[in-house]
Order: structure tokens, then sequence, then C-alpha cells
């Protein structure tokens, strides 16, 4: 009996907390700063199965036997032995880039006598009626053997083929066909059995669906690109992360090897292959079938700015902390001079004309590059000083991100921010992996930045439900709230902060190294998490000028686990209200509304949240979590919002 009237205090508590009307004001004429149009970005890694085996539509892996063992992914059936009928062969001399290829000798070949089979990336997602392309390169001096190409399913049974009888003799040509699946399977495999007597080199053997985005051959998967293209992403920062840096030196991210012909770009080992023993991926490569040229179209098709990484000559401080020796640096250097030429200068250039080359004779306007990404110490000083001086004299309004370490704090942080802040960077990169707590914690670690000189690009970050690098975290609904709430205060101070990612993007569920990820895959489906909702949200609605947003005359920063921002967006002429409520119980808000344009009387709120805090997104149910409108009035000067416990509400007004 006591323990049922104390359960109903508590509830009857609650209720009243819950009618309680906060009161909060908005001034939408009181501008307090620009918004960037580069805000809200994505940040792109491979890692965890995000280029090779995910936006890349790549089916087959080793495509072109280079893995360091050179028949990873294939499986070789014959009926009897033949010493030699399949042979590796090296050409390092003649092609150092793409050195190895297959050699197949058969005599009288029938269906079953010789065939090889490739995996796939963790199988081959394949739909029912899509047309796939197989291509291979080949070079035959006994012609005479037919290819046949299989799509089986998990059973064995074919589900689509097609048959190439390669017709030319002499150097090495491409040839290609087309067949349709009849089925959709989650982990498909490519046959290709041999007919008939001769003997074949094959390299490059390949095959993409044709729903690629925009139909390109060879290209990204549709329904990946579709997403980041839903967010609307001011930029994108591409290719890392750690990547960038390489395990050592010579693993690192080099540009110039990602261009050219596809069968030209030498492939290197994954570094993510190897960085976590609890998960480990011995058959990830980066073959740059999204290399850079890609990735500035990519950024082009999204509407989004490029923002290249570049290696500053050292490679990952965790692994091998390599260093270029500073009379060795100038490669490096011109490495990033050159990027700038093949992204914006003429097609009378070396590099301009390289990008015309390949299709993009248009400059893709880069305007910003990073220089080292998680680098840390007077060894990343020392190397960026040369590259700012080598940059800025040739392209002197060409903006650097420069990085401030791992993390948002301690002695490395706090060296590399007086220091870069001393060197007047242009922009400051900053990380932070971290509890939700810390995020809640921390939404006016802007508030008091100085206002002039360095901006501000919160570069990677995610709540973590568990901590850095476990395995354990989850894309919960606490964390997508806890990075809401946080990024309130990154819009509040959009004078100086102009640019932030969450990071990682993508994850394979079969293929993934680091979690949590925005976005998840498997071979045929992709979904966003609760975190990909709020990214999104603020993105879509960013406005373009931050306006005054104050709950008892302050910055509303979590006084009372609530937290809120305001901005006008002049293009589309509305006021957008953004607020975030961290508590367990529901919360009524008032705010009101002052300024002189008209408001109209009915607005709509967007709502994120759920039941559960430890709710998350996932294939069976991809929209759990997941935004929805409600109508709201306007009435007064001011608009009531009854916010559930634990969600993010965006409140948007027509200015008539
Ligand atoms: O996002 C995953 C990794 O986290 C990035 O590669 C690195 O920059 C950071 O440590």
């Amino acid at each position: 009996m006591k323990k049922s009237l104390s359960a109903l205090l508590i509830f009857a508590a609650t209720c009243a907390i819950g009618q309680t009307k906060k009161k909060y004001n908005v001034q939408y004429d009181e501008i307090k700063a620009d918004v960037q149009p580069t805000m809200w970005g994505v940040f792109f890694e491979d890692i965890n199965m995000g280029a090779d085996g995910g936006i890349y539509a790549e089916l087959v892996k080793n495509r072109s036997f280079e893995f360091y063992k050179p028949l990873m992914g294939w499986t070789i059936k014959r009926d009897k032995f033949n010493e030699g009928d399949i042979l590796v062969v090296n050409r390092k001399d003649e092609n150092t880039a793409n050195p190895r290829y297959i050699r197949v000798k058969a005599n009288n070949a029938v269906n079953g006598s010789l065939s090889l089979t490739n995996e796939g990336f963790r199988g081959m997602g394949v739909k029912k009626d899509l047309g796939y392309d197989f291509s291979v390169m080949y070079r035959q001096k006994s012609p005479g053997l037919k290819l046949h190409t299989e799509l089986v399913d998990s059973t064995g049974k074919v589900i689509g083929a097609g048959e190439l009888s390669p017709s030319e003799t002499g150097d090495w040509k491409k040839q290609s066909i087309s067949f349709k699946s009849n089925a959709t399977v989650q982990k498909a495999k490519l046959n290709i059995w041999f007919e008939g007597s001769g003997e074949i080199d094959l390299d490059m053997i390949s095959l993409f669906p044709q729903d690629t985005w925009k139909g390109r051959k060879g290209g990204f998967r549709s329904d990946m690109v579709q997403l980041l293209a839903d967010m609307k992403p001011g930029f994108i920062r591409f290719p890392g992360g750690c990547i960038v840096e390489g395990h050592e030196l010579s693993t690192r991210y080099q540009w110039k090897k990602t261009i050219g012909p596809i069968e030209e770009r030498q492939l290197i080992i994954n570094r993510w292959n190897t960085e976590f023993a609890h998960r480990p991926a011995p058959d990830y490569f980066q073959t740059f079938g999204l290399g850079f040229f890609e990735y500035f179209q990519l950024a082009e098709d999204i509407g989004a700015q490029p923002l290249p990484i570049l290696n500053c000559g050292m490679a990952c401080q965790f692994n091998t902390a390599e260093v270029a020796a500073i009379d060795e640096l100038d490669p490096y250097v011109q490495d990033a001079l050159d990027l700038i030429e093949f992204a914006n200068d003429s097609t009378d250039t070396k590099w301009g004309k390289v990008r015309a080359e390949m299709g993009h004779p248009k400059p893709f306007n880069l305007k910003m590059m990073g220089v080292g990404n998680e680098n840390w110490g007077p060894q990343y000083v020392e190397r960026l000083k040369i590259f700012t001086k080598a940059i800025k004299d040739k392209y002197p309004d060409f903006k650097l991100v420069n990085s401030s370490g791992t993390d948002p704090d301690g002695e490395r942080f706090d060296y590399l921010n007086t220091t870069l802040r001393g060197m007047k960077a242009d922009i400051i990169d900053e990380h932070y992996y971290r509890r939700p707590e810390w995020f809640l914690q921390n939404a006016s670690r802007y508030d008091n930045y100085p206002r002039n000189g360095s901006k501000i690009f919160a570069g990677e970050y995610a709540a973590q439900s568990d901590k850095t690098v476990s395995v354990d975290n989850k894309n919960t609904l606490q964390c997508a709230i806890a990075e809401a709430a946080f990024m309130t205060g990154l819009e509040r101070n959009a004078d100086v902060v102009n640019m932030a990612s969450y990071a990682p993007l993508f994850a394979h569920i079969d293929g993934w190294q680091w979690t949590p990820d925005l976005i998840w895959v498997d071979n045929l489906n992709s979904y966003g998490t609760p975190d990909y909702y709020v990214q999104k949200l603020f993105s879509v609605n960013k406005g373009t000028q931050v306006v005054a947003m104050t709950g008892d005359g302050k910055a509303i920063a979590g006084t009372d686990g609530i937290f809120g921002s305001a901005v006008v967006d002049r293009k589309s002429k509305e006021l957008i209200i953004k607020m975030v409520n961290s508590n367990a119980s529901a919360q009524n808000a008032e705010i009101s509304l002052g300024g002189k344009v008209k408001l109209s009387k009915n607005g709509v709120v967007t709502v994120l949240s759920a039941d559960n805090l430890n709710q998350t997104n996932s294939f069976q149910a991809p929209k759990a979590v997941s935004p929805q409108d409600k109508a709201i009035k306007i009435s007064g000067g001011k608009v009531s919002l009854a916010m559930t416990p634990n969600s993010f509400n965006v409140i948007k007004i027509k200015m008539l």
C-alpha cells in the first residue's frame, strides 16, 4: 500500500513537472551569426567496407589478383588436376600498378572440367530482373576458350548467365557482356567455367549492377548515395580518417595513384585490414575504384563542397608514427599543390588536363583541404608550416584545415590549439568520440571560444554508447539525442563553428571494424540510424542566419536537460527552432516569438523520439526511430511545444 502511494506521488509529481511550461524567447530579427553553407557535412572513409564492398558497386572481390594471397576470394574447381591449368603470373616490370593476372589453359573443357568462383565481398547482393555487366581484360595466344559466366545462389542454383567468346588476339583487350538475374539473393556468387581448348590470360574480372547511381558504368550503389544526397550535405570530407595516414608511410593514401584508368590504379592494403585484432579483415584492400576523381564527382552530384584531407608526411601515430624526413617532404607538398591544379586549374595545365581526360573539363571548384588527419606534436607543426607556406604562396585564398589531434582536451590538444591559433590557422579540426553525457555537458563548449581567428571544424564525432572502439557501441536513441543537444551548441556558435561531420559514415553488417556508424548496409539494403536522422534534420534545416534564442536570458544549453537554438532561412522564408529534451519526462515549452516580420499561424514540428532510450534502427525496423511531422499552432506571438521524453524537435514556421 505504502509502495503504491509513493509510486502515485512520483507519478503526480512527474505530471506536474510535465504540465509546467518552461518559457523561452526567440528574437528572430536579432541576427547572431551567418550559417556557413558548409555547416553540416559528411565524413567518408573506407572503413567498415564503406568503399570496396560498400558504395563502390563492384561485386567481384580481388578482381585483379593483387591481394597478398593472389587467389583470395576465388575458388578453383576442376574435375582432375592438371598442373599449371591456372597460373598466377606476375609481370611487374611491364605493369607495376597491376602486375598480376591469371593464365588459363584447357583442353576440351566442358561444364564441370574447370571453373573459377568468386565469393564477392561477403557474398554478392543481386536483384531479380536487374541487369549485370560482366567485363574482363584478356589476352590470348591460342584462342578457343569460351567463358560461361553464371550467378549462383547459396544452393548453387544458376540465377543468371551469359557467355563470352573472346574474339581478338594480340595485346590486352576488354570485353563485356550483360545478363539478368532472375532472383533476389543476398549472398550470390559468380562462377566462370571454361569451354573448349586454348590458353587465355585474364585480369580485371568485374561484375557491376546496372542500377548504379546516375546509371554510371562501374559506379556507386545508388541507395547509399541517395541516403547522402537526402542529407543535402554542405561538404564531403574524404578519404578519411586514419586511412590518409597509413599504417606506415608506404601505405599512406596517395591521390595520384587513385585516378586514371581503373586497371592502372595500384591497389594497397586497407589499414583497417589489420588495425583491430578483435575485428580482423584479411580481405580488406583499397582498389581505388572510388578514387579522387570519383570523390570530386560525388561531391558535385550531391551539391557538397569537396574537402580532401592529405597526408602531411606522417604515418599513423598509433601505429608506426613514421615521419618523412624534412628534406624529403617535397613530394608530399607537391601532391597538395598538384591536387589544387587537378581540381581547379585550366585544362592546359598538367593536372587540369588529366581531369579533362577523365571526363570533367570544368573545374571542381575546390576551396579547402586538410593537411594531416589526427596528427599531433611539434613534428606535425613543423611539417604543417612547410605545407602552409607552399600552398598559401601559390593560392593565397585557399583554406587549410589543421588537425588538433585525436581528443578535444588534454595536453596534446592544448599544445596544438594554442600553437595553431598562434599560426592563424584557417580552420581547426576537432574530434570527439565520447559518451553521451559528454555531449550533453559540452553543448556550451563554443559559447566562450574566441570569436575572431581560427574557425572550428567538428570533423569527427559520435556519441559512444559504451566506449571508443568498443564492439558493443550501438546507435541508440540516447546517443542521437545527446548529439542533437551538442549540435544546438554548434549551431548557436556558427560564427565560430563553420563545419561539422559525424564519423564514421558507413558500415557493412558483415564487414565492420568500428561502431557506431551513421548508415548501416548489407549487400542489398541500407538504413539510417537515429544519428543519421539527427544529422539530416540539422542539415536540411540549417537556415542562413542564427537568431537569438534564450531561456531566462541565457543560452539554452542543458539547464533542466533542455537544449535549443534557432535560425532563419532567408531563401525559404522560414523560422526554424530546434529543441532537445534529454529528460526522461515530458516537458512543455512556451516559446515567445519576437520580430518585425509577420509569422504564419500554422507551423510544423518534426519530432525524433522513441519510448526506449536504447532503441536503435535495424534492417528489420529501419525506421523505428525516424522523424514524424505534426501540425503546430502559433498564437499571440507564442508557440507551445509539448516535448516527449528524450526527443529532438524541429519547429518550422513560415515568415510571411
Ligand atoms: O572514424 C574512425 C577513425 O576515428 C578515423 O579514421 C580516425 O580519424 C579517428 O580516430
